[in-house]
């Protein structure tokens, strides 16, 4: 065999598990179809999205908060040719990083798209029309996903979008409909809505990121209301038509009346799905499950023990650091070491401002399995921190056992608390009680005094600045 390795696929689970391999002194190649490595995550995901919401976030703080910090602008203009330019030096500067990873740890680096022979060689039909063939003691695949739609809303990347062409829009749209106020829809709704799009969203459940603690739900339509937007809870899309200038999107409502929306713009968020396409996994002896993704057991081995499975294209949730913590485990289990992957703590982020982030149980999963649980909450609006900066919309809300105290799940929203939830996450890997923290000294001031304030509300209803 040529390789110790060989990687399909380059997204954050794809490269982190190469880089592993590497660091273990295993022979790896990686294979990825698209000319930059990075996969969905580095090109049209996670860091194009956080550029663009990162730039309208200036925008709007220049146009509705800066007079009241006593900042004093004239004839503000959102320039989006030079925000999407931006965005694409974000995304440019960061895939080139991991060609200089693969370069420094000896990976070898193929481009095109790479599909089974046998379970242990593997096919490139490159760009140029070549093709490559190389063989691997053991496979990984890592091949990501793709958003999904349904035959109702057929996607024509020009006026029925997915997240991809939302993030190169040359026009700012007056009127977005997002179908699906999960993740996507709330991250990207709330760049176009930002500067100036007014945007609707129609949402299949009661409530936007209806997956998360349903209290995170309600506060972030609170917060995004605010922008203007309008909301279809329990609302059915049944069809959407790309007139031309125009999409119209008609939808079932709960009383089972029928009404239309008419907008420049649609936005197609309603989940993804896992992408095996054009792999070939039945010469490998593979097989997908119901919903399309590789079957895995709990060392993330798929039925043919030398190949293994990771990231999107496998069970679990859809998140960048979630991949790259399989890639990592791949790569030592490879190896011969036990490591450990504790999935209830892998933590979720909805970059909105104010941010959402949420580790472990949420209440609604607490009172479905019996678990006898108390709740602390704390506001914002309560701290010294967010008055000085103006972010004072949203809260920290901790669970933890009622009798042994452990920390069940922190879910916050509230300004920096993708960052915040970091803490979150250490206490409960340590299987810390709400008291420990609420007697660590957090620095005054700042955002962390909420998590130490929900603590201190959750043993005995303690807070002090409430
Ligand atoms: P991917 O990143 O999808 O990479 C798979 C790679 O495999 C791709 O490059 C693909 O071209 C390649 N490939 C596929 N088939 C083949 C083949 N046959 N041969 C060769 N190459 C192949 N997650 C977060 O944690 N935080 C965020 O902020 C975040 N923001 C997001 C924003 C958006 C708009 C989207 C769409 C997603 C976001 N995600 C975010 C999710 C995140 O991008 C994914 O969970 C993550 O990229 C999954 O990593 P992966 O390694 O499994 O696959
Ligand atoms: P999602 O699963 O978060 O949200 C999809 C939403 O669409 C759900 O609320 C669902 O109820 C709704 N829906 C489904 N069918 C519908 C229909 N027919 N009509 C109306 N609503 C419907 O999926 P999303 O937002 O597309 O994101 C895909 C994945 O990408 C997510 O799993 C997420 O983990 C990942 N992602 C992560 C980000 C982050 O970590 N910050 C950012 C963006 C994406």
């Amino acid at each position: 065999m040529e390789y110790d390795v060989i990687m399909i696929g380059s997204g954050p689970g794809g490269y982190t598990g190469a880089i592993r391999c590497a660091q273990l002194g295993l022979k790896t190649a990686i294979i990825e179809k698209y000319p930059s490595l990075g996969g969905t995550c580095l090109n049209v995901g996670c860091i194009p999205s956080k550029a663009l919401l990162d730039s309208t976030e200036h925008y709007y703080n220049a146009a509705h908060t800066f007079a009241e910090h006593g900042i004093k602008l004239a004839d503000l203009q959102v320039d989006l040719a030079q925000m999407i330019a931006r965005k694409a030096s974000v995304v440019d500067q960061t895939t080139k990083g991991i060609t200089f990873l693969m370069k420094k740890n000896k990976i070898d680096e193929i481009h095109g798209v790479g599909s089974f022979v046998d379970p242990h060689t593997i096919k490139i039909a490159k760009s140029d029309g070549s093709e490559q063939t190389i063989s691997g003691k053991n496979i990984i695949i890592a091949t990501g996903s793709k958003p999904s739609s349904f035959p109702s809303m057929p996607i024509d990347k020009k006026r029925v979008i997915t997240s991809t062409e939302a993030l190169t829009l040359q026009e700012i749209p007056k009127h977005l409909i997002v179908i699906g106020a999960g993740v996507i829809g709330a991250e990207l709704g709330s760049v176009y809505a930002r500067i100036g799009s007014k945007v609707s969203f129609v949402e299949f459940a009661d409530s936007m990121i209806p997956t998360m603690d349903k209290t995170m739900g309600k506060e972030l339509q609170k917060v995004v209301k605010k922008l203007g937007a309008d909301f279809y809870f329990s609302h059915k899309v049944t069809k959407v038509e790309n007139k031309g200038d125009e999409v119209v999107v008609s939808i079932d409502t709960p009383k089972g009346e029928q009404i239309t929306l008419t907008g420049d713009y649609c936005l197609v968020s309603v989940g993804r799905r896992p992408y095996t396409d054009g792999l070939n996994l039945e010469a490998a002896g593979l097989k997908t499950d119901d919903r399309g993704r590789i079957e895995v057991d709990n060392h993330l081995r798929t039925s043919v023990p030398h190949i293994y499975a990771l990231g999107d294209v496998i069970r679990g949730a859809m998140l960048a650091h979630k991949a790259e913590e399989e890639g990592t485990f791949i790569a030592e289990t490879i190896v011969g070491q036990k490591p450990h992957i504790h999935y209830r703590l892998i933590p979720g982020v909805v970059y909105t401002w104010p941010e959402v982030a949420s580790v472990g149980y949420t209440e609604e999963e607490v009172k479905k399995e019996g678990i006898p649980y108390k709740v602390g909450s704390f506001p914002f609006k309560a701290l010294g921190r967010a008055r000085a900066s103006m972010d004072v919309d949203g809260l920290v809300k901790v669970l933890a056992h009622k009798e042994t105290d452990e920390i069940l799940g922190v879910h916050m929203i509230g300004a920096r608390a993708a960052d915040m939830i970091a803490e979150a996450v250490t206490a409960m890997e340590f299987r810390a009680s709400a008291e420990d923290v609420s007697r660590m000294s957090h620095a005054h001031p700042t955002y962390t005094e909420a998590f130490k304030e929900a603590c201190l509300a959750a043993t005995d209803n303690r807070a002090i600045n409430m």
